[in-house]
């Protein structure tokens, strides 16, 4: 029987950290979208786990950094850890904004935890939320599964993703042009993680 998203990092919490340190793909995306954002952007993060170093960046750079994220405990940390920004615990498969809302939407490895289906569902409605012009950055894996059953630090999940050209087509179907893309080979000296190849994408809503 496998955990849902919400039961894995209430459990793993701060490990999160330790476990997946010094991720430089996602490093690297993060200072190429600073280079292009105004001050005072809008952001939504999707899935903000600890607030570090995603929303804590953003929020450190001056944008207005609202926080996402299905577990409790995940919630809890990153408000103890990044009081510049706000976090809530929400589901992105039922989170609802105003179309049009956002500077930029970023959502790394919080697109992992759901369908195909459900992923499709988050890509097409996070396009709506953006103002023309703005940004969605992704960093997922890059890998052909939907509804795979995994081991994610020792707690059995459900995993689901595409292969990195799939996934510009999907950004592309929900009428968005991909301006980063990048495929990195990523490896933790944790025990529990296997080297896996991380693709980061940002695609803009046309202006
Ligand atoms: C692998 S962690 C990544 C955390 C952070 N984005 C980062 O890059 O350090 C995935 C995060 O997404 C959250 N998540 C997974 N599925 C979610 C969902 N359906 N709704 C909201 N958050 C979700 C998890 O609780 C977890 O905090």
């Amino acid at each position: 029987m496998t955990e849902t998203a919400a039961e894995v990092f209430d459990a793993i919490g701060k490990d999160y950290e330790t476990a997946f340190p010094d991720q430089h793909g996602r490093q690297a995306v993060l200072e190429w979208l600073l280079g292009r954002l105004s001050p005072g952007a809008t952001i939504a993060d999707l899935g903000s786990g600890t607030g570090r170093p995603v929303a804590e960046t953003l929020a450190a750079a001056g944008h207005d950094v609202t926080g996402y994220d299905v577990s409790a405990k995940m919630v809890e940390i990153a408000r103890a850890q990044v009081p510049a920004a706000r976090f809530e615990q929400a589901d992105l498969r039922t989170l609802t904004q105003p179309a049009g809302s956002r500077d930029v939407v970023t959502a790394f490895f919080s697109l992992l935890q759901m369908t195909r289906a459900e992923i499709d569902a988050v890509v097409a409605k996070v396009a709506t939320w953006l103002v023309p012009g703005g940004w969605f950055v992704l960093g997922t894996v890059a890998v052909d599964a939907d509804g795979v059953e995994t081991s994610f630090l020792g707690h059995p999940i459900r995993s689901s993703s595409y292969p990195a050209g799939t996934f510009v087509a999907r950004l592309e179907d929900a009428g968005l042009a991909v301006g980063y893309r990048e495929l990195v080979r990523y490896e933790s000296s944790h025990p529990a993680v296997r080297p896996e190849d991380q693709l980061y994408l940002a695609a803009r809503r046309p202006s």
